[in-house]
């Protein structure tokens, strides 16, 4: 089967600033999105009471359907997003109630988008995707820092975001 890419949107808003950087991005890769804000997706509950939300499903699609996830975050205090933290932390539900899940992750490739209003990431920020990607068995390809001038995309920030496309999809191609 042909597998391809997708951009798992964690904003608290889905037409805000970071879904302007992910429909470039998906305009150039026509990788699929996933929009978490549209989901009803609960916290990690230790005894899994969450487990019937809209979690384990978008999970199942992912594994089945794509080698690569980009996963596009604004930055919110510092840190990803609220609701993509909680999707990472729901994880842990494939490593424990839906372990086939978790094992179709291994040897998939995750990239990673934030969204700030400032020009620069703090550093420490993309710790939480690197090392979320060793430990579930994928490969890491980078990440982009984006933030939006005026409600527009600024041309050099054009040039970094296709550079980031040209690694994401040669990636996405070899897996
Ligand atoms: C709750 C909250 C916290 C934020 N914290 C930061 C921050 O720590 N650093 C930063 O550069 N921008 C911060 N911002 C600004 C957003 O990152 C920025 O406006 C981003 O483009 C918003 O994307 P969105 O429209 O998808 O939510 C914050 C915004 C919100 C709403």
């Amino acid at each position: 089967m042909n597998l391809k890419g997708v951009i798992i949107q964690g904003s608290s808003r889905s037409n805000g600033n970071t879904s302007k950087i992910v429909s470039f991005i998906q305009n150039e890769t026509s990788f699929d999105i996933i929009d978490l804000q549209s989901k009803q997706i609960g916290g990690f509950d230790y005894n899994f009471k969450n487990r019937d939300d809209d979690f384990l499903s978008v999970m199942q699609e992912i594994v089945d359907n794509y080698d690569t996830i980009i996963f596009a975050t604004p930055v919110y205090w510092y840190s990803m997003s609220g609701i993509m933290k909680n999707f990472f932390d729901r994880i842990t539900d494939c490593l424990k109630i839906e372990k086939e899940i978790g094992r179709q992750l291994r040897g998939k490739a995750m990239g990673m988008v934030s969204c700030g209003s400032d020009a620069q990431l703090k550093k420490g920020f993309e710790m939480p995707f690197v090392e979320s990607a060793n430990y579930l068995g994928m490969s890491y390809i980078g990440n982009i820092h984006t933030w939006i001038e005026d409600e527009i995309i600024t041309e050099a920030l054009k040039t970094d975001i296709y550079s980031f496309i040209g690694k994401i999809t040669m990636v996405s191609k070899q897996i």
